[in-house]
């Protein structure tokens, strides 16, 4: 088969009903397709793996059965290897090396994304103007979005060998580019603080 995005589009949300997490999916394919486009790499592979990296989580939300289960369905669909290695491997329980660029980005990704979307969600100015040392400085406090694993951010960033500002400021500028579609533009909030 063909990977493409739509394709991917259309199996993640086969599967994945709630608003939240494809959110997530969507927020982590702006970067990771951000970088496909920097690194020169196929980018409808790269946009598909970062979409179906969760994309058994409703199904599967335990870490006993998410992502290793979903990677059957993956198969059957007839997705290649490379995308379903690289969707395993953003799995730190499973213990497989992230030896491709593709693997490296998909996990240093994953988790920034999710924490400079929550650094956007509370600017009244939305994201555009948020700057890489804001949200350096709000992964110090660790009750500002405490799901997101500091850890992981760290570790990905050093897998991927990039300059922690630069990587921040590829991923703001990657969710900018979709505000509207993962709510992040400008508006007035009421009670929100920037
Ligand atoms: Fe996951
Ligand atoms: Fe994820």
């Amino acid at each position: 088969m063909e990977v493409t995005r739509e394709r991917a589009w259309e199996t993640l949300t086969e599967y994945t009903k709630s608003e939240p997490l494809r959110r997530h999916a969507l927020a982590v394919e702006a970067g990771v397709g951000a970088y496909a486009a920097k690194f020169g790499e196929d980018e409808a592979l790269w946009r598909a793996t970062a979409l179906l990296h969760d994309f058994d989580y409703e199904i599967h939300p335990t870490l006993d059965k998410h992502p290793q289960d979903g990677a059957p369905i993956l198969r059957e669909q007839g997705y290649p290897e490379e995308l379903i290695e690289a969707v395993l491997s953003h799995a730190g329980h499973l213990s497989m090396p992230r030896d491709t660029p593709l693997k490296k980005t998909l996990f240093a990704c994953d988790e920034l994304s999710g924490f400079v979307h929550a650094c956007g969600l509370v600017r009244p100015d939305g994201i555009e103007t948020l700057e890489p040392k804001s949200v350096r400085k709000k992964l110090k406090q660790p009750s500002f979005a405490a799901a997101v694993d500091r850890e992981e951010v760290q570790r990905g960033i050093e897998e991927l060998e990039v300059d922690p500002d630069e990587h921040i400021a590829l991923i703001i500028g990657a969710l900018a580019e979709r505000s509207d579609e993962l709510g992040l533009g400008a508006r007035a909030r009421p009670g929100s603080e920037s």
